[in-house]
């Protein structure tokens, strides 16, 4: 699995906000769609596209366009739901698919709680957002499931992650095609599964406490 960590002034900026405790949800929502159209930027750096012929007003030159079938963005439930838009601007020819998984705050096991995919991924680029890859359970099980509905390649889109993630998400892909994109790699995990530093709840600080 290649990892990118996003390394831009202006990642690091938009995070330090978005890491601040008293950052509002508004101010904090704007931040994860603008970072993640600069992490969309690498995540689409191997974006299939096939060549066009097309006519400026001046002169005919060549180019290329998003190729078919379609990448599939899917973002994890409930917060990969606040980098969805952020995505959509960067391929707004992509289609969307939905996973909702959540952590068993007592075994911190996922679950899969939701599921909007086509039956058939087979040949399909995906793009999985999730912002917080922290024990990599969630992410590792969302990736399993694109592989396991024929998806040829998952790039995994995440704003803040640990190399605990990180290792768990490489020993679930072994030698399949994925990438995964990160905005900063964090230091590790706290006795809650938290990671520090961090942000906090990454879905609470979108939507509010449930
Ligand atoms: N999910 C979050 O939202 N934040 C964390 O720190 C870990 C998992």
């Amino acid at each position: 699995m290649r990892v990118v960590i996003a390394d831009h002034p202006l990642i690091t900026h938009k995070l330090t906000v978005l890491r601040d405790k008293h950052t509002p949800p508004p101010t904090f929502r704007l931040l994860v769609e603008e970072l993640m159209m600069l992490l969309g930027y690498e995540a689409t750096r191997d974006v299939r596209v096939e060549a066009v012929q097309i006519e400026t007003p001046v002169a005919p030159t060549a180019g290329v366009r998003l190729s078919q079938p379609a990448p599939l963005i899917v973002p994890i439930l409930r917060a990969g739901l606040g980098m969805l838009d952020g995505m959509v601007k960067m391929l707004p020819t992509a289609e969307v698919g939905f996973l909702g998984m959540k952590r068993d705050e007592q075994t911190l096991q996922p679950e899969t709680y939701a599921e909007r995919l086509p039956d058939d991924l087979s040949g399909r680029q995906c793009f999985v957002l999730d912002p917080m890859l922290a024990t990599g359970g969630s992410l590792a099980a969302a990736v399993e499931f694109l592989f396991a509905r024929g998806a040829e390649e998952v790039t995994a889109v995440c704003i803040l992650g640990t190399p605990e993630g990180i290792s768990a998400l490489r020993d679930q892909v072994g030698d399949r095609s994925a990438t995964l994109v990160l905005g900063a790699l964090d230091q590790g995990l706290d006795e809650h599964a938290y990671i520090v530093p961090g942000l906090g709840d990454a879905g609470d600080r979108l939507y509010g406490t449930v």
